[in-house]
């Protein structure tokens, strides 16, 4: 039976070492999700794992159809999420090299397609803290458990890309004293929220943005491709140990949504 506990937001990496691996196609309501689910057992515990730009990195963050991506977790029976994604640092004391488990976001992307409640069913669904406080604190056990770097806590400003940052528009993130800065936290994350699941970031810090230190060079797509794949191992390891910690009984986040599922009304909203 196609079906996980546990999804991932991420590439082919995670589970190219893995054994017996499932490749699943699923259509949602909301169109494709950016490529097949590839299921496997990890640690003992059924994990769904989806390249959130497509297996060959052909999406870019403002193209990726984030309600079908998300959809498809909860549709295979996922209820924790795990998002790693790289990120750039608007603080000096976060490094490139470090990772960050975020607890806040902060929007600054447009027009993107960012809640289930179109209608007929009108709710909000808030976002005060979309991050799941026990998979936070797992999450920061399994860095420290591999001898990296980590910052407990962290804002991300998720831009809309595909460009970057100016280094004025970078200055005023810095000042605001936030840490993070990235393109696919929102509405991933957020959406997560609106179907019951419970969800945590990593972010891995590939670069100081443009313009935050004086000396710092400013960011470019091919840095943060290179510190991002020098880092793909450690990345990995974290998220097969979380994946280990994760209790079955999690305490699961309560929406909405979640009372929508069992209406039973046959709404479209079941997925
Ligand atoms: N992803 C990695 N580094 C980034 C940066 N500086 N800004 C936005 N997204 C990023």
């Amino acid at each position: 039976m196609n079906s996980a506990e546990i999804g991932v937001f991420g590439g082919s990496g995670f589970y190219s070492l893995l054994q017996d691996v499932r490749e699943v196609k699923v259509d949602t309501p909301y169109g494709p999700p950016s490529d097949a689910v590839f299921l496997a057992t990890v640690n003992g515990r059924k994990v769904a794992f989806l390249p959130r730009h497509g297996r060959h990195h052909t999406i870019p963050p403002h193209m990726i159809n984030y309600r079908a991506n998300v959809w498809a977790m909860r549709s295979l029976g996922c209820r924790c999420i795990i998002s790693p994604c790289a990120a750039g640092s608007l603080q000096l004391e976060v490094a490139p090299g470090d990772f960050v488990v975020c607890d806040q976001f902060v929007d600054r992307t447009s027009g993107r397609k960012d809640t289930f409640f179109d209608g007929p069913i009108v709710t909000h669904v808030s976002p005060a803290d979309t991050y799941h406080p026990i998979l936070r604190k797992l999450a920061i056990e399994a860095i420290r458990e591999n001898g990296i770097t980590c910052h407990e806590t962290g804002t991300v400003v998720v831009i809309q890309g595909p460009r970057f940052s100016t280094k004025s528009e970078s200055k005023w993130f810095h000042d605001a004293g936030w840490e993070v800065i990235n393109m696919t936290q929102y509405p991933e994350a957020y959406l997560c929220r609106e179907l019951g699941m419970g969800v945590v970031n990593i972010s891995l810090i590939t670069d100081y943005d443009s313009g935050v230190h004086a000396g710092t060079e400013a960011v470019n797509a091919h840095n943060v491709l290179e510190v991002f794949r020098s880092n793909s191992e450690k990345i990995k390891q974290v998220v097969l140990d979380l994946i280990g910690k994760i209790p079955a009984d999690l305490e699961q986040v309560s929406t909405v949504a979640d009372l929508e599922y069992t209406r039973g009304d046959g709404h479209a909203m079941s997925p």
